[in-house]
């Protein structure tokens, strides 16, 4: 990881994870609980990768950082929630996540569903709230792109398929259609929000399709990651796809070949920052850093 990269994405990860508090504020009410657990699922952990390249778009294209930053925070809300959901027995079956126990395994399933439930909703509290932009229409547009980024056109569709292709022998063209939607989308969404702020069609589209191939490499190295990565170093245990007979790129290319996917999809990426020529370097790291990351 480069020395630039490494203290931007601290950077941000401090900055969002204080929104996150601040929006998320403890309370001492009969909902305490899942307040609590939503806390838990938020706060002290994660890459913040998606956060980071909201807040780095908006560096690039000259965006309002407090706007950024909210809506970070929005797109990490929907991530936390995504993975809770994910862990769940119906699901994943998961008991470790970013190194501790998982919500359901900390409090129970029902607690589980509902922190996921009410930061889902409360991601879209924060992007209507005029400080996130004063203007109406971005707020919307905003609103409408990470809603069709999480629902049944997105990572929701992305869970359908990855579920329900269990012990199936998915193409690549298919795989390719899973990881798009269950990751690809909420990356490409973050990568072109700073686009969105600033009302920016060209920007959008180049930060979208650079997000979507983004994407589609990070869960491409997640898939890796399950085979080649230790406990301690994903903060997840691993060997899980193969043991719930996932189609992965792994499964299907092979280790080797799943690299190579991984590197192509990131040349494709960078080729479409070429538009911000100098001005996208810490988004140009951020896909080496999709590629090399060992958590
Ligand atoms: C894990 O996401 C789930 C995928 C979509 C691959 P991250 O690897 O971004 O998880 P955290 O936020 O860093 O824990
Ligand atoms: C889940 O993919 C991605 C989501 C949309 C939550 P995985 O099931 O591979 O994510 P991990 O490995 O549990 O983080
Ligand atoms: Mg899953
Ligand atoms: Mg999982
Ligand atoms: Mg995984």
């Amino acid at each position: 990881m480069s020395h630039d990269f490494a203290t931007a994405l601290a950077a941000t990860a401090s900055a969002v994870n204080q929104r996150l508090d601040e929006l998320i504020p403890p309370t001492t009410g009969p909902e305490g609980r899942v307040v609590e657990a939503m806390r838990y699922a938020v706060l002290d952990g994660g890459k913040r990768f998606r956060p980071f390249l909201i807040c780095a778009g908006a560096d690039m294209l000259g965006a309002a950082p407090e706007s950024a930053l909210r809506t970070a925070a929005a797109v990490e809300m929907i991530h936390c929630y995504s993975l809770i959901h994910d862990d769940l027995p119906a699901m994943d079956n998961d008991d470790l996540r970013r190194g501790r126990p998982t919500v359901h395994k900390h409090w129970d399933e029902a607690t589980a569903i509902l922190a996921g439930d009410a930061l889902l909703t409360l991601a879209f509290e924060v992007l209507a709230a005029k400080d996130t932009s004063p203007n109406a229409d971005i707020r919307t547009a905003l609103i409408a792109g990470l809603a069709k980024a999480s629902g049944a056109a997105g990572m929701v569709g992305g869970q359908m398929i990855d579920l329900a292709a269990l012990n199936a022998n998915l193409d690549v063209a298919g795989l390719t259609h899973l990881q798009a939607l269950k990751t690809g989308a909420l990356i490409a969404f973050s990568a072109s929000a700073a686009a969105v702020l600033k009302n920016d069609d060209a920007a959008q589209v180049a930060l979208h399709a650079y997000g979507l191939d983004v994407g589609l490499a990070f869960q491409v190295t997640d898939d890796i990651l399950d085979v080649e990565g230790s406990s301690g170093q994903i903060g997840k245990t691993p060997g899980k796809d193969k043991a719930a007979g996932k189609p992965t790129f792994v499964s299907q290319l092979g280790l080797g070949g799943a690299k190579m996917m991984a590197r192509s999809l990131l040349e494709r990426a960078v080729g479409h920052l070429d538009i911000f020529g100098h001005q996208a370097g810490l988004l140009h790291q951020a896909a080496v850093f999709v590629l090399e990351r060992k958590s």
